[in-house]
């Protein structure tokens, strides 16, 4: 097995035809490994969420290629009908606003999606568990979403991107609703679980102050993708 995480080649992407023809992404080729911390940049509007949307096999590409890990996922179609079952064992999500069901508390938001799956109640919850724990908040199992900071709610919804041990994380702005402080927090955690898990993240931020703590920085530059250096 290759230590590569992500490989797209060739992605084309564009919204509409005729007159309201959108080109977003025209010519994308990349490789991200696992174990790496990757930021996305780019000014509003550049395509940052489509990326990473059809990285999350959520949006479709209209032609090239993509891989996650050793597995080609995309060859100018889908090679599979199920890109759902895709997204539910390869991939986790974080956004910028947290999405945690207001009316459960914390461990019963981190059951839903694996019970819904067919876990059983036992092991989702000793999963769950173990998640918080190891996010650092395992005190907060029976509180609910609204009695947590925005922080703290954070790492729950990074905890629930975890849940399925996916290979890759695409987090959107996970740290735009939040200060400076807890924002570093956030991202310490990201890397940590890059590095511990041998999961690659690509995270899309608009802040400057993020970048020394990503291995690298992937920026949208007409309509392709090139790397800076994060320092
Ligand atoms: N479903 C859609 N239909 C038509 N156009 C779309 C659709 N989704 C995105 N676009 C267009 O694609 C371009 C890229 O949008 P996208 O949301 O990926 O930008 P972004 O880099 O994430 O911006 P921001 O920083 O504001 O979140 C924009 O011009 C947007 O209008
Ligand atoms: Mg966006």
């Amino acid at each position: 097995m290759s230590n590569i995480a992500i490989k797209v080649e060739n992605l084309y992407k564009s919204f509409g035809k005729g007159d309201t023809l959108v080109e977003v992404i025209k010519d994308a080729s990349f490789t991200i490994d696992k174990g790496e911390l990757v930021a996305l940049v780019a000014p509003s509007g550049a395509g940052k969420t489509t990326l990473l949307m059809m990285i999350g096999c959520v949006d479709t590409p209209n032609s090239g290629q993509m891989w996650i890990g050793d597995e080609k996922v995309y060859d100018n179609k889908w090679l599979t009908k199920e890109t759902r079952k895709l997204r539910r064992e390869k991939i986790g999500f974080i956004f910028q606003a947290h999405y945690l069901i207001p009316f459960l508390n914390i461990i019963d938001n981190l059951t839903l999606l694996p019970q819904s799956n067919g876990t059983n109640d036992k092991v989702s919850k000793a999963k769950a568990r173990e998640l918080l724990k190891y996010l650092d908040i395992a005190d907060k199992e029976k509180a609910m979403p609204s009695q947590l900071s925005g922080g703290q709610n954070q790492r729950v919804a990074i905890a629930r991107a975890l849940a399925n041990n996916p290979q890759i994380i695409l987090a959107d702005e996970p740290t735009a609703a939040l200060d400076i402080h807890r924002s570093v927090d956030v991202l310490k955690m990201l890397k940590k679980i890059a590095l511990e898990q041998n999961v690659a993240i690509i995270m899309v931020t608009h802040d400057d102050r993020m970048l020394p703590y990503c291995d690298r920085v992937m920026e949208i530059e007409n309509m392709g993708v090139v790397f800076k250096d994060s320092k």
